[in-house]
């Protein structure tokens, strides 16, 4: 049976911050972050945005091509997870009006989860558990401010089809993947930025690949021609270009900057990052894959990470959302230090007592309007002139 990807659509923040900017704040020489990260920009989720509204977002694109009334499970992957019992997806699922003969479970392993995710939607589907799975992957990085991790920060969602006889990529059977116990990244309960030994971190990542690559070796008997792109989780574009090194010299023969493209421009959105990866290498590399081989690398810090393969289908161009992919990011706003700042430092705990969260004007579909008895309450986006009389009443950051 042919499981795979049948469509995606990702959204990202309409803010950003350009690295350049974030330099000159921190008084660090620009070409750290722009030549020696390989990072430009980055995504900066405003208030009145979370994980739930980024991944609705990210969702409801999917309707211009697809109906999501058969979709009968539900997954929503993050390590931004705004409750410890509730499923995010479960608003999602409300939001998106989708069918109650639905399951819906969130995932968590770091940014492992979402490739998980998709291991778990292609084995519902081919043990007939399902018939449509939305695989929904939605995370904000955020590391603090002025810490050594600040610029890898970024925001992304990123919804997935995943279907018999799919459209865009099947996956392969064969994996190879590996766990075990490290302190590299990490985030308890009680904090809202990550903990992470950054050089040890990307040290496993690259130690992982090495291992994963091998026992997939090994186990299949395929080798680097039998590949024809690779598409990896991306925390910092120069990563990635140091992974394409360790398992060949020839990174451009395997398309690294059409895979690096989104991110470069996004920035980390863990569980979202591999698949925005995904969607970079299939829409801005000029080349036609059909038929080709992708491989696939995912790490998970703490640790566990997965190396398995895909095969792009025919006629998947048709399939994919490039223009309105490219119309996000080419319609951002840029932020100064001090709005980027004032993002980062707004705090829900302040609005726990059911007052309106601060509205941004280019906010997604869907935003956060307010929390009322702990529960948080979203919304469709009222219209520009709506805005414009609240604001009469309430402080609201308009641009
Ligand atoms: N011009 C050009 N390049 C420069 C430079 C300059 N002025 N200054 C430094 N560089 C280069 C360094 O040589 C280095 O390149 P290399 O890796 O090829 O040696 C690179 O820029 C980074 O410099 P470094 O001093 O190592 O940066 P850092 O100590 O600030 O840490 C990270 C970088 C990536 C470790 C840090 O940003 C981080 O922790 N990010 C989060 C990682 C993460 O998310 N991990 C979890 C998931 S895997």
């Amino acid at each position: 049976m042919n499981v795979g990807i049948d469509g995606f659509s990702f959204y990202t923040p309409k803010y950003f911050l350009p690295l350049q900017t974030l330099a000159l704040a921190r008084q660090v020489d620009p070409q750290k972050y722009l030549r020696g990260l390989g990072q430009y920009r980055m995504a900066v989720l405003p208030p009145d945005e979370d994980v739930v509204t980024m991944g609705a977002n990210a969702a409801v694109n999917l309707l211009n091509k697809h109906s999501l009334d058969d979709v009968d499970l539900l997954l929503f992957a993050t390590e931004s997870a705004i409750d410890q019992s509730k499923a995010g997806g479960l608003f999602i699922h409300g939001l998106l009006k989708l069918s109650e003969r639905c399951r819906v479970v969130e995932l968590k392993q770091a940014c492992y989860s979402g490739v998980f995710g998709l291991q778990l939607a292609v084995s519902f589907i081919k043990s007939k558990m399902a018939k449509k799975v939305l695989l929904i992957t939605s995370d904000n990085a955020r590391y603090g401010l002025a810490t050594a991790g600040e610029s890898s920060q970024g925001a992304a969602a990123v919804a997935l089809l995943i279907t018999e006889n799919p459209r865009i990529t099947a996956l392969e059977e064969q994996a190879a993947f590996c766990s075990f116990d490290t302190m590299d990244f990490f985030k308890p309960n009680y904090m809202s930025e990550a903990i992470v030994d950054g050089h040890y971190s990307c040290t496993v990542y690259l130690n992982f690949l090495k291992k994963t690559w091998q026992i997939y070796q090994d186990e299949t008997g395929l080798g680097l021609n039998d590949f024809s792109a690779f598409c990896f989780h991306i925390p910092v574009p120069r990563l990635v270009e140091k992974a394409y090194q360790q398992l060949d010299k020839h990174s451009a023969l395997f398309h690294q900057e059409a895979l690096l493209y989104y991110s470069r421009h996004i920035g980390n959105s863990y569980t979202a990052s591999f698949f925005l990866g995904l969607a970079s290498l299939l829409e801005q590399s000029s080349c036609d894959f059909t038929g080709q081989r992708l491989g696939c690398y995912s790490y998970g810090s703490g640790s566990s990470s997965e190396f398995f393969s895909m095969i792009v289908q025919p006629n998947y161009k048709k399939h994919l959302n490039t223009d309105y992919h490219m119309h996000l990011l080419e319609n951002r706003i840029e932020l100064d230090i001090k709005r980027y700042e004032e993002f980062y430092d707004f705090n829900l705990l302040d609005h726990v007592n059911g007052c309106s969260i601060p509205c941004t004007v280019h906010s997604g579909y869907y935003r956060l309007v307010k929390i009322s008895n702990h529960q948080r309450i979203y919304a469709l986006h009222t219209q520009q002139k709506d805005l414009e009389r609240q604001v009469v009443d309430e402080k609201f950051y308009i641009f």
